[in-house]
């Protein structure tokens, strides 16, 4: 197969072509966005990662393309609908990261709690060793409330439990077993924001779980409660969020992910776009203010980023090419 490689690392195209010897692969050092001007009417497979969105436009430009494989879980990037009505199979990875992410997760957390990022700004920057302000909160016997108890969700719960958290658990799809066997219960969502001291997201970003914290159920939050999200930033409403931390409803927030966290990367873009658009604009004011608040970590879709786990992705990821390219397709989403 000839396949279009984007947002390589270069150290990747070795590693890639040695263990697809028989294909011929074009790597990019960007993603498909970066390469507007690259079309190819051969390439029947194009191998992405999420930073950028992969819709009929960037399709049409490989108009033999049979094969999308992303280098992620998530595949929310991907407009499905599009790749159906053009015959376009979407594989992605599944597992690689449950432990990697949920790590992530706790090192927000951990940060948050004690205060980590102030404290070490402190001492780079004044040089000084005072401890004034920097007061944090023990994690033992507070509740993390987790919404989507899956593959991270669970990890995250174990590690909780290790810490002496109490855990709460929303998930469209209860797992009764892991409740048993992780020692936590289900509640309605509801329940879980009035009663959680940390909450933290881990259910894919669709439809269903757009802006499913919002304006509506923000206020709802337990008074001085801090939110963790790694999953994917539109899962909050970012008005909202930036609200909540205004009003005090929340203290703080980690987050890896942030609603239309592409048009970050190219704001120049966004404000000199002919027909820039109101809401985009809007939501990427307000993740600056995220950005800037003391009390707000935000880190770059980072969470995944582990040898091991970025090792785990491309082992899998040409795995699902051999099977594609032998009629097998495997981790088929659409
Ligand atoms: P998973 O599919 O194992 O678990 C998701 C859980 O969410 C399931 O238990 C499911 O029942 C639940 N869920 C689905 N829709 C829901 C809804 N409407 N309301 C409540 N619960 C719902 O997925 P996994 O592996 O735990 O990953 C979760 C997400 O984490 C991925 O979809 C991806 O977006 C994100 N992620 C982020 C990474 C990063 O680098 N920041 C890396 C890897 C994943």
């Amino acid at each position: 197969m000839k396949i279009h490689y984007f947002s390589s690392e270069g150290w990747e195209e070795d590693f890639i072509k040695n263990k697809l010897p028989n294909d011929e692969i074009i790597f990019h050092l960007g993603s498909i966005a970066d390469f507007q001007d690259v079309s190819d009417s051969e390439a029947e497979a194009i191998c992405t990662f999420v930073e950028t969105k992969i819709g009929e436009i960037e399709m049409s430009r490989f108009p033999a393309l049979k094969l999308i494989a992303t280098r992620s879980t998530g595949f929310d990037h991907i407009d499905l609908a599009a790749a159906k009505a053009r015959g376009i199979a979407v594989v992605n990875v599944p597992f690689y990261g449950e432990n990697t992410v949920a790590e992530f997760a706790f090192a927000l957390l951990l940060a948050l709690s004690r205060r980590i990022v102030e404290a070490d700004e402190r001492v780079k920057e004044t040089g000084t060793f005072s401890t004034k302000d920097l007061r944090g909160f023990d994690l033992a016997g507070k509740t993390l409330g987790v919404i989507g108890t899956g593959h991270i969700g669970a990890h995250i719960i174990a590690m909780a439990n290790g810490f002496g958290m109490k855990v709460v658990g929303f998930d469209a799809y209860p797992n009764s077993e892991l409740a048993e066997k992780l020692d936590f219960n289900y509640i309605s969502l509801e329940e879980l924001l009035a009663t959680s001291d940390i909450i933290t997201i881990h259910t894919p970003y669709n439809p269903q779980t757009h802006h499913l914290i919002n304006k509506e159920n923000i206020n709802k939050i337990k008074k001085g409660a801090y939110l963790i999200n790694t999953a994917r930033g539109a899962i909050v409403e970012t008005e909202a969020l930036v609200e909540a931390l205004k009003n005090g409803t929340l203290t703080g927030a980690g987050l890896d992910v942030l609603e239309e966290e592409g048009d970050m990367n190219d704001e120049l873009a966004l404000l000199t776009a002919s027909h820039p658009k109101e809401d985009e604009l809007k939501i990427a004011l307000e993740n600056h203010y995220l950005i800037n608040h003391p009390r707000v970590i935000v880190t770059p879709h980072n969470a995944f980023n582990t040898s091991e786990a970025v090792e785990r992705i491309l082992t899998t990821t040409i795995e699902n090419i051999k099977a594609f390219s032998a009629g097998s397709a495997t981790n088929v989403v659409s």
